[in-house]
């Protein structure tokens, strides 16, 4: 037996009884006459103590050894602590070391293993199983485990059923690009790593499963942020024989389900809102609900007077920032900087000062009188004391401007509060996107998305137009989840993969095998699937998923402990039938 108890165990209650304990060396303390070793393992630190009096002298010397990060098993009595650590849960007791042993040296490790180390990111990466022995990696893996298992709990009471879908498989279109597997057995062909299970969960729709769920395992070659791993793990779940609403309101009690058993907070409706809406008053589809600074739309009070840039624009529109009147003009140039940076883009920003007073004070006096800026902030909400900030220009660009100056000004002034849960259903997002870039249209959500009912013909004359059955749920600020209405008729599904520039073969080839279940009897069926990773971070007070994920990729898609991705040997490349040309 390694141990009789953890080290995270012991209490007053213990007091004369034998015990052994193994695990780490947190840190010792040598006084010459008395060392005392704290020993730590998953569950707690208890603190050893070897003196001159009471431990025999060869023990005493081995004690001393003792290095940072051994890993040792330890025999010996409970004892009361002359002085007592409140701090420490085990803190009213010592163990009386009779029986050391060393099971492991271990090297000085890189950083300190302490809840504040001096390691900066990239070396705990190198060394995260070390970084893992630290208490706030070693809570936010365990806090990870917790939701899993209330998210199991739940699905599996409703009667969701888990299944297993495959990872070597053929591109499923998430919208990001496919990593790919070579085939040894099939030269020159590859299988795709699912970015989700889509299809897989619309055939078992298909397959009579009618509730499924899945904490699996996606792949996206994306670039990446602090939201955004290339491998992360959805909670993917499809329904059979229902319609928009019943998924929410299932959704919507599994997250509220999460809330109530992980963070304690009762959160009444969900709120829902459209996603026109989203972007007319938050320009943005996953707004933060938190606090206000709603979008104020004032083309129409701004585009009377001789004030070119405004009269040029297609959308101007403002916030009105709680308290921000009392900016000085260096504060207010730092945030027309701030809008100026090639990350948010704008050309500029006009502000009205609203004074205590009453009467306001603008960048643009010359073009606006008191009248025009009282309407101003009328339509943004402003009161006395608060500062509007204006932007103009193209409407996509201007709303993705001010709502990234909104979140900019909500943290600065401490509105986006981690312990405060704000979720919200978008609903009825467009169908198709159009690409800039290529002029093409593709498919917002996923070509698998069912049109609203009544707008196929729109697909026709105003692509752009045609609003689908797709929601996305969000919190805080983050898209947690997204899902839609599926097309489960064949005719439905080869239209829709027209329009999205699929020739009739292509299609075909790719997605053959979905149309084909659909003439065997498809339920009408929909679903949705959350960011595992996500939901756990902003459970946790987080927006940096990477801290939940036991070995996370870096911002390059690199495992740096494991140093991949890496070169692979030429026979396996022959194997592989791969021929690298480098220069190519
Ligand atoms: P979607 O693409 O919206 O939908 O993905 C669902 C959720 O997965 C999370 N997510 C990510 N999390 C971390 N890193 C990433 N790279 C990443 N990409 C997505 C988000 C997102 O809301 N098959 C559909 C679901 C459906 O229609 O049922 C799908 O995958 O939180």
């Amino acid at each position: 037996m390694y141990r009789s108890h953890t080290c995270g165990e012991l209490r007053a209650s213990h007091i004369n009884k034998e015990v052994t304990l193994a695990g780490w060396v947190q840190k010792s303390r040598d006084k010459g006459f008395v060392i005392w070793v704290d020993v730590r393992d998953r569950y707690g630190v208890t603190q050893l103590i070897f003196d001159e009096d009471r431990t025999p002298k060869e023990l005493l010397e081995k004690a001393k050894t003792l290095g940072r990060e051994f890993v040792i098993q330890a025999t010996g009595t409970v004892i009361e602590r002359a002085s007592k650590n409140s701090k420490m849960e085990t803190g009213a007791v010592e163990v009386l070391v009779t029986q050391l042993e060393i099971l492991n040296q271990a090297k000085l490790p890189p950083f300190t293993i302490e809840d504040e180390t001096d390691g900066g990111e990239d070396i705990r990466m190198k060394y995260r199983y070390l970084d893992i022995r630290r208490n706030p990696v070693k809570e936010s893996l365990i806090f990870r485990h917790k939701v899993a298992m209330e998210v199991r709990k739940y699905l599996s009471d409703q009667e969701f059923i888990e299944v297993e879908t495959p990872y070597l498989i053929k591109s499923t279109p998430e919208g990001a690009r496919d990593f790919v597997v070579p085939s040894r057995m099939n030269e020159g062909q590859f299988y795709a790593l699912p970015q989700s299970p889509q299809t897989f969960k619309q055939l078992l729709m298909v397959g009579g499963m009618d509730k499924y769920f899945q904490i699996v395992k996606c792949f996206r070659d994306e670039d990446l942020r602090a939201d955004r791993q290339p491998e992360f793990t959805q909670i993917d779940c499809e329904m059979a024989f229902v319609e928009q609403d019943d998924i929410l309101n299932v959704f919507e009690g599994l997250t509220r389900h999460l809330l109530k058993e992980i963070k304690d907070v009762e959160v009444a409706m969900f709120p829902r809102m459209l996603y026109d809406d989203a972007m007319r008053i938050y320009g943005n589809d996953k707004p933060d609900i938190r606090f206000g600074m709603e979008f104020g739309e004032l083309n129409k009070v701004a585009q009377h007077k001789e004030f070119k840039v405004f009269n040029d624009a297609e959308l101007v529109v403002g916030i009105a920032v709680p308290g921000g009147a009392s900016y000085t003009r260096k504060e207010i140039d730092k945030l027309i900087d701030w809008v100026r940076r090639p990350q948010v883009g704008a050309l500029g920003m006009i502000y009205v000062k609203c004074n205590e007073d009453g009467s306001f004070k603008s960048s643009v006096d010359k073009f606006y009188d008191q009248e025009d800026l009282a309407k101003w902030a009328e339509i943004t909400g402003a009161k006395a004391g608060d500062l509007i900030c204006v932007l103009s220009g193209e409407t996509n660009k201007v709303r993705a401007q001010l709502s990234a100056l909104r979140m900019e000004l909500a943290e600065r002034l401490g509105l986006r509060d981690p312990k405060v849960f704000a979720p919200l259903w978008i609903l009825d997002f467009p169908l198709l996107e159009l690409d800039e870039e290529t002029g093409h249209y593709h498919a917002m959500h996923h070509p698998f998305t069912s049109p609203k009912s009544g707008q196929l013909e729109l697909l026709e004359t105003a692509p752009g137009e045609v609003k689908a059955n797709a929601y996305d749920l969000v919190l805080n600020g983050n898209e947690i989840g997204g899902g839609s209405i599926r097309i489960h008729d064949k005719e439905m599904q080869a239209t829709m993969l027209k329009h999205l520039g699929f020739t009739e073969e292509d299609a075909k080839a790719q997605f053959g095998f979905l149309m084909d279940a659909f003439e065997y009897g498809a339920p009408p069926h929909g679903g949705l699937a959350f960011g595992l990773d996500r939901l756990v971070a902003i459970l946790g007070g987080q927006e940096t998923i990477r801290d939940f994920i036991a070995f996370p990729k870096n911002n390059s898609g690199r495992d740096v402990m494991i140093d991949a991705p890496a070169a692979i040997d030429a026979t396996q490349l022959k194997e592989l039938s791969i021929k690298l040309d480098m220069d190519a």
